[in-house]
Protein backbone atom coordinates (compact mmCIF):
# COMPACT_ATOMS: atom_id res chain seq x y z
CA UNK A 1 0.00 0.00 0.00
CA UNK A 2 1.37 3.26 -1.05
CA UNK A 3 2.42 5.41 2.18
CA UNK A 4 1.26 9.50 2.43
CA UNK A 5 2.44 12.28 4.74
CA UNK A 6 0.55 14.64 5.60
CA UNK A 7 2.73 17.49 7.43
CA UNK A 8 -0.06 20.43 7.75
CA UNK A 9 -3.42 21.26 8.42
CA UNK A 10 -5.71 19.25 5.74
CA UNK A 11 -9.57 19.02 6.07
CA UNK A 12 -11.00 16.11 7.84
CA UNK A 13 -13.66 14.56 5.12
CA UNK A 14 -10.67 14.89 2.61
CA UNK A 15 -8.25 13.19 4.43
CA UNK A 16 -10.70 10.24 5.40
CA UNK A 17 -10.84 9.68 1.95
CA UNK A 18 -7.15 9.01 0.65
CA UNK A 19 -6.83 7.10 4.34
CA UNK A 20 -9.77 4.24 2.67
CA UNK A 21 -7.30 3.54 -0.07
CA UNK A 22 -3.70 4.76 1.19
CA UNK A 23 -1.36 4.50 4.32
CA UNK A 24 -1.59 7.96 5.16
CA UNK A 25 0.44 9.42 8.46
CA UNK A 26 -1.37 12.90 8.88
CA UNK A 27 0.30 15.33 11.43
CA UNK A 28 -0.48 18.74 10.86
CA UNK A 29 2.47 19.74 13.37
CA UNK A 30 5.19 17.88 11.89
CA UNK A 31 6.42 20.91 9.64
CA UNK A 32 7.60 22.42 12.70
CA UNK A 33 9.71 19.50 13.43
CA UNK A 34 12.75 19.54 10.67
CA UNK A 35 14.08 16.13 11.91
CA UNK A 36 11.03 14.26 12.68
CA UNK A 37 10.15 15.28 9.02
CA UNK A 38 13.65 14.15 7.72
CA UNK A 39 13.02 10.64 8.83
CA UNK A 40 9.74 10.11 8.12
CA UNK A 41 9.69 11.09 4.41
CA UNK A 42 12.15 8.99 3.56
CA UNK A 43 9.86 6.03 3.02
CA UNK A 44 6.77 8.05 1.64
CA UNK A 45 5.41 7.91 -1.55
CA UNK A 46 3.51 11.20 -1.86
CA UNK A 47 3.62 13.69 0.57
CA UNK A 48 0.91 16.55 1.00
CA UNK A 49 2.01 19.95 2.35
CA UNK A 50 0.32 23.50 3.12
CA UNK A 51 2.70 26.43 2.92
CA UNK A 52 4.82 25.97 6.05
CA UNK A 53 6.70 22.80 4.67
CA UNK A 54 10.03 23.82 3.91
CA UNK A 55 10.33 20.97 1.05
CA UNK A 56 13.95 22.15 0.12
CA UNK A 57 16.88 19.79 -1.88
CA UNK A 58 18.22 19.19 1.79
CA UNK A 59 14.78 17.19 2.90
CA UNK A 60 14.08 16.25 -0.77
CA UNK A 61 17.30 14.07 -1.20
CA UNK A 62 16.22 11.90 1.97
CA UNK A 63 12.83 11.55 -0.12
CA UNK A 64 13.62 8.29 -1.94
CA UNK A 65 10.36 7.30 -2.98
CA UNK A 66 8.94 10.41 -3.23
CA UNK A 67 7.01 10.65 -6.51
CA UNK A 68 3.79 13.08 -5.70
CA UNK A 69 3.86 16.34 -3.76
CA UNK A 70 0.05 17.51 -3.04
CA UNK A 71 -0.02 21.72 -2.30
CA UNK A 72 -2.90 22.39 -0.52
CA UNK A 73 -3.28 25.74 -1.87
CA UNK A 74 -1.79 27.88 -4.60
CA UNK A 75 2.25 29.28 -4.85
CA UNK A 76 4.99 26.79 -4.86
CA UNK A 77 7.92 28.95 -3.07
CA UNK A 78 7.91 26.47 -0.47
CA UNK A 79 9.19 23.37 -2.56
CA UNK A 80 12.48 23.07 -4.68
CA UNK A 81 10.73 22.89 -7.93
CA UNK A 82 13.84 22.21 -9.94
CA UNK A 83 14.90 19.35 -7.90
CA UNK A 84 11.30 17.95 -8.32
CA UNK A 85 11.16 18.15 -11.84
CA UNK A 86 14.96 16.92 -12.33
CA UNK A 87 13.72 14.01 -10.44
CA UNK A 88 10.46 13.81 -11.91
CA UNK A 89 8.37 14.28 -8.66
CA UNK A 90 5.11 15.08 -9.59
CA UNK A 91 3.99 18.56 -7.94
CA UNK A 92 0.22 19.28 -7.64
CA UNK A 93 -1.12 22.81 -6.74
CA UNK A 94 -4.53 23.51 -5.88
CA UNK A 95 -5.07 25.73 -8.69
CA UNK A 96 -7.61 28.15 -8.04
CA UNK A 97 -9.44 26.19 -5.55
CA UNK A 98 -8.81 29.17 -2.71
CA UNK A 99 -9.13 31.96 -5.23
CA UNK A 100 -12.78 33.13 -4.03
CA UNK A 101 -11.62 33.56 -1.26
CA UNK A 102 -8.35 35.69 -1.91
CA UNK A 103 -10.78 37.77 -4.60
CA UNK A 104 -13.55 38.52 -1.87
CA UNK A 105 -11.04 39.28 0.54
CA UNK A 106 -9.24 41.80 -1.60
CA UNK A 107 -12.86 43.26 -2.38
CA UNK A 108 -13.34 43.56 1.39
CA UNK A 109 -9.89 45.14 2.25
CA UNK A 110 -10.77 47.87 -0.66
CA UNK A 111 -14.15 49.15 0.96
CA UNK A 112 -12.85 48.71 4.55
CA UNK A 113 -9.88 51.02 3.06
CA UNK A 114 -11.21 53.42 1.30
CA UNK A 115 -13.73 53.81 3.94
CA UNK A 116 -11.09 54.02 6.17
CA UNK A 117 -13.37 51.79 8.96
CA UNK A 118 -10.04 50.42 10.55
CA UNK A 119 -9.24 54.26 12.17
CA UNK A 120 -13.00 54.96 12.71
CA UNK A 121 -13.36 51.20 14.37
CA UNK A 122 -10.97 51.91 16.70
CA UNK A 123 -11.79 55.82 17.27
CA UNK A 124 -15.23 54.78 17.70
CA UNK A 125 -14.38 52.03 20.70
CA UNK A 126 -11.85 54.74 22.22
CA UNK A 127 -14.94 57.15 22.76
CA UNK A 128 -13.31 59.72 20.49
CA UNK A 129 -16.27 59.71 17.92
CA UNK A 130 -14.26 60.67 14.43
CA UNK A 131 -16.67 61.57 12.38
CA UNK A 132 -14.82 64.56 10.83
CA UNK A 133 -12.66 64.97 8.51
CA UNK A 134 -14.76 63.02 6.67
CA UNK A 135 -12.41 60.66 3.92
CA UNK A 136 -14.71 57.65 3.33
CA UNK A 137 -15.12 57.11 -0.24
CA UNK A 138 -16.58 54.92 -2.28
CA UNK A 139 -14.90 52.06 -4.88
CA UNK A 140 -17.94 52.90 -7.88
CA UNK A 141 -15.87 54.59 -10.68
CA UNK A 142 -12.21 53.84 -8.83
CA UNK A 143 -9.41 52.18 -10.57
CA UNK A 144 -8.26 49.11 -9.17
CA UNK A 145 -4.85 47.96 -10.58
CA UNK A 146 -3.69 44.56 -10.83
CA UNK A 147 -0.18 43.27 -10.60
CA UNK A 148 -0.45 39.86 -11.74
CA UNK A 149 -3.65 38.51 -14.06
CA UNK A 150 -3.89 34.97 -13.27
CA UNK A 151 -6.45 32.64 -11.51
CA UNK A 152 -7.41 35.20 -8.52
CA UNK A 153 -6.31 38.54 -10.54
CA UNK A 154 -9.55 37.23 -13.09
CA UNK A 155 -11.73 36.94 -10.22
CA UNK A 156 -11.17 39.96 -8.22
CA UNK A 157 -11.45 42.03 -11.66
CA UNK A 158 -14.84 40.38 -11.60
CA UNK A 159 -16.24 41.03 -8.47
CA UNK A 160 -14.91 44.57 -8.52
CA UNK A 161 -16.38 45.66 -12.16
CA UNK A 162 -19.50 44.61 -10.55
CA UNK A 163 -19.17 47.99 -7.74
CA UNK A 164 -18.22 49.85 -10.83
CA UNK A 165 -14.63 49.91 -10.60
CA UNK A 166 -12.08 50.02 -13.98
CA UNK A 167 -9.57 47.62 -14.13
CA UNK A 168 -6.30 47.76 -15.12
CA UNK A 169 -3.33 44.86 -15.19
CA UNK A 170 -0.19 44.63 -15.56
CA UNK A 171 1.17 41.38 -16.95
CA UNK A 172 3.34 41.08 -19.69
CA UNK A 173 2.16 36.63 -19.88
CA UNK A 174 -1.38 36.64 -20.80
CA UNK A 175 -2.77 36.93 -23.99
CA UNK A 176 -4.11 40.04 -25.01
CA UNK A 177 -7.41 37.98 -25.79
CA UNK A 178 -7.43 37.45 -22.11
CA UNK A 179 -8.04 41.44 -21.11
CA UNK A 180 -10.83 41.30 -24.18
CA UNK A 181 -12.41 38.44 -22.44
CA UNK A 182 -12.75 40.35 -18.89
CA UNK A 183 -13.06 43.50 -20.26
CA UNK A 184 -9.99 45.12 -18.85
CA UNK A 185 -6.58 46.83 -20.13
CA UNK A 186 -3.43 45.81 -20.07
CA UNK A 187 -0.68 48.24 -18.86
CA UNK A 188 3.06 48.49 -18.12
CA UNK A 189 3.44 48.48 -14.36
CA UNK A 190 4.74 52.51 -14.73
CA UNK A 191 1.24 53.17 -15.83
CA UNK A 192 -0.81 51.44 -13.52
CA UNK A 193 1.27 53.00 -10.94
CA UNK A 194 0.57 56.33 -12.37
CA UNK A 195 -3.20 55.56 -13.01
CA UNK A 196 -4.20 53.43 -9.96
CA UNK A 197 -6.32 54.30 -6.85
CA UNK A 198 -5.93 50.39 -5.69
CA UNK A 199 -3.52 48.33 -6.25
CA UNK A 200 -3.84 44.46 -5.82
CA UNK A 201 -1.04 42.03 -5.92
CA UNK A 202 -1.48 38.17 -7.48
CA UNK A 203 1.90 37.27 -8.34
CA UNK A 204 4.14 34.17 -7.94
CA UNK A 205 7.52 34.99 -5.87
CA UNK A 206 10.35 34.88 -7.98
CA UNK A 207 13.74 37.22 -8.41
CA UNK A 208 11.58 38.83 -10.57
CA UNK A 209 9.08 40.03 -8.69
CA UNK A 210 10.98 40.63 -5.28
CA UNK A 211 11.09 44.06 -4.03
CA UNK A 212 8.31 44.70 -6.73
CA UNK A 213 6.94 47.87 -4.69
CA UNK A 214 9.50 49.70 -3.04
CA UNK A 215 9.64 53.01 -2.42
CA UNK A 216 10.68 54.03 -5.55
CA UNK A 217 7.74 52.29 -6.86
CA UNK A 218 5.54 53.74 -4.13
CA UNK A 219 7.11 57.26 -5.59
CA UNK A 220 5.67 56.68 -9.11
CA UNK A 221 1.80 56.51 -7.81
CA UNK A 222 -0.13 59.54 -8.15
CA UNK A 223 -3.18 58.70 -7.01
CA UNK A 224 -2.37 58.00 -3.15
CA UNK A 225 -3.51 54.23 -3.46
CA UNK A 226 -4.50 51.89 -1.38
CA UNK A 227 -2.18 48.75 -1.65
CA UNK A 228 -3.40 45.48 -0.87
CA UNK A 229 -0.92 42.51 -0.84
CA UNK A 230 -1.99 38.95 -0.67
CA UNK A 231 0.31 37.25 -2.84
CA UNK A 232 3.87 36.85 -1.02
CA UNK A 233 5.49 38.98 1.55
CA UNK A 234 8.84 39.63 -0.37
CA UNK A 235 6.96 41.20 -3.05
CA UNK A 236 6.56 44.49 -1.18
CA UNK A 237 9.10 45.92 0.48
CA UNK A 238 7.95 46.34 4.21
CA UNK A 239 9.65 49.09 5.48
CA UNK A 240 9.16 50.48 2.38
CA UNK A 241 5.53 50.52 2.57
CA UNK A 242 4.93 51.67 6.10
CA UNK A 243 7.54 55.08 5.10
CA UNK A 244 4.79 55.58 2.04
CA UNK A 245 2.18 55.81 4.38
CA UNK A 246 3.74 58.00 6.87
CA UNK A 247 4.83 60.36 3.83
CA UNK A 248 1.56 60.25 2.34
CA UNK A 249 2.60 58.82 -1.34
CA UNK A 250 -0.11 56.11 -0.09
CA UNK A 251 -3.39 56.34 1.42
CA UNK A 252 -3.57 52.44 3.64
CA UNK A 253 -2.92 49.34 2.83
CA UNK A 254 -3.38 45.97 3.48
CA UNK A 255 -1.02 42.75 4.51
CA UNK A 256 -1.79 39.05 4.39
CA UNK A 257 1.65 37.56 3.65
CA UNK A 258 4.94 39.39 5.11
CA UNK A 259 8.56 39.27 4.62
CA UNK A 260 8.79 36.81 7.25
CA UNK A 261 6.17 34.87 8.96
CA UNK A 262 4.77 34.96 11.83
CA UNK A 263 4.66 39.07 11.40
CA UNK A 264 8.18 40.08 13.08
CA UNK A 265 7.74 42.66 15.99
CA UNK A 266 10.04 45.14 14.08
CA UNK A 267 7.58 45.45 11.65
CA UNK A 268 4.41 45.48 13.61
CA UNK A 269 5.63 48.12 16.81
CA UNK A 270 5.62 50.30 13.59
CA UNK A 271 2.06 50.36 13.01
CA UNK A 272 -0.32 52.15 15.01
CA UNK A 273 -4.91 52.23 15.41
CA UNK A 274 -4.36 55.32 14.38
CA UNK A 275 -3.75 54.07 11.21
CA UNK A 276 -5.72 52.93 7.90
CA UNK A 277 -4.50 49.63 7.75
CA UNK A 278 -5.69 45.92 8.01
CA UNK A 279 -2.72 42.82 8.68
CA UNK A 280 -4.06 39.41 8.54
CA UNK A 281 -1.94 36.42 9.08
CA UNK A 282 -2.04 34.24 6.18
CA UNK A 283 -5.40 33.75 5.91
CA UNK A 284 -7.11 35.22 2.94
CA UNK A 285 -7.54 32.42 1.33
CA UNK A 286 -8.65 30.17 4.25
CA UNK A 287 -12.16 29.95 4.55
CA UNK A 288 -14.01 27.05 5.75
CA UNK A 289 -15.36 26.72 2.10
CA UNK A 290 -11.91 26.61 0.41
CA UNK A 291 -10.56 24.24 2.80
CA UNK A 292 -12.98 21.94 1.50
CA UNK A 293 -12.62 22.37 -1.94
CA UNK A 294 -8.49 22.51 -1.91
CA UNK A 295 -8.32 19.07 0.75
CA UNK A 296 -11.35 16.94 -2.08
CA UNK A 297 -9.16 18.58 -4.98
CA UNK A 298 -6.03 17.57 -3.44
CA UNK A 299 -7.13 14.15 -2.40
CA UNK A 300 -8.96 13.14 -5.77
CA UNK A 301 -5.95 13.80 -7.76
CA UNK A 302 -3.56 11.68 -5.04
CA UNK A 303 -5.77 9.09 -5.88
CA UNK A 304 -6.03 9.68 -9.26
CA UNK A 305 -1.90 9.78 -9.45
CA UNK A 306 -1.46 6.04 -8.10
CA UNK A 307 -4.51 4.73 -10.29
N1 LIG B 1 -2.78 34.83 0.90
C1 LIG B 1 -3.27 33.66 0.55
O1 LIG B 1 -3.93 33.00 1.34
C2 LIG B 1 -3.06 33.18 -0.87
C3 LIG B 1 -3.95 32.25 -1.41
C4 LIG B 1 -3.80 31.87 -2.73
C5 LIG B 1 -2.75 32.39 -3.50
N2 LIG B 1 -1.87 33.26 -2.95
C6 LIG B 1 -0.79 33.83 -3.74
O2 LIG B 1 -1.35 34.53 -4.82
C7 LIG B 1 -0.50 34.41 -5.98
C8 LIG B 1 -1.34 34.49 -7.23
O3 LIG B 1 -2.16 33.33 -7.31
P1 LIG B 1 -2.90 32.92 -8.67
O4 LIG B 1 -3.65 31.66 -8.37
O5 LIG B 1 -3.62 34.08 -9.25
O6 LIG B 1 -1.64 32.57 -9.57
P2 LIG B 1 -1.58 32.50 -11.15
O7 LIG B 1 -0.36 31.71 -11.48
O8 LIG B 1 -2.88 32.06 -11.72
O9 LIG B 1 -1.35 34.03 -11.59
C9 LIG B 1 -0.14 34.69 -11.43
C10 LIG B 1 0.01 35.65 -12.61
O10 LIG B 1 1.20 36.40 -12.40
C11 LIG B 1 1.78 36.61 -13.69
N3 LIG B 1 3.19 36.91 -13.52
C12 LIG B 1 4.22 36.08 -13.23
N4 LIG B 1 5.37 36.77 -13.14
C13 LIG B 1 5.08 38.05 -13.40
C14 LIG B 1 5.84 39.25 -13.46
N5 LIG B 1 7.16 39.23 -13.23
N6 LIG B 1 5.21 40.40 -13.75
C15 LIG B 1 3.87 40.44 -13.99
N7 LIG B 1 3.09 39.33 -13.96
C16 LIG B 1 3.68 38.15 -13.67
C17 LIG B 1 1.54 35.32 -14.45
O11 LIG B 1 1.60 35.52 -15.85
C18 LIG B 1 0.16 34.93 -13.95
O12 LIG B 1 -0.85 35.38 -14.86
C19 LIG B 1 0.18 33.05 -5.81
O13 LIG B 1 1.49 33.12 -6.27
C20 LIG B 1 0.14 32.77 -4.33
O14 LIG B 1 1.43 32.93 -3.82
C21 LIG B 1 -2.02 33.66 -1.64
Amino acid sequence: MKKILITEFMEQDSVNKISEQFDVNYDPSLHENVERLSSQIVSVDAIIVRNKTQLNEALLTKARKLRFVGRLGVGLDNIDIDYCSEKSIVVQPATGMNADSVAEYVISCSLSLLKNIPPAHQGTVSGKWPRSPIKSRELQGKTIGLLGFGVIGKKVSMLAQAFGSKIVAYDPYIPQSDAEKYNISLVKSRDLFECSDIISIHLPLTNETKNLLNYSSFSEMKNKPIIINSSRGSIVNQRDLVKAYNDDLISGFALDVYESEPVKEDFYLNISNTMNCILTPHTAGVTIESNKRVGQFIADKTIQFFK
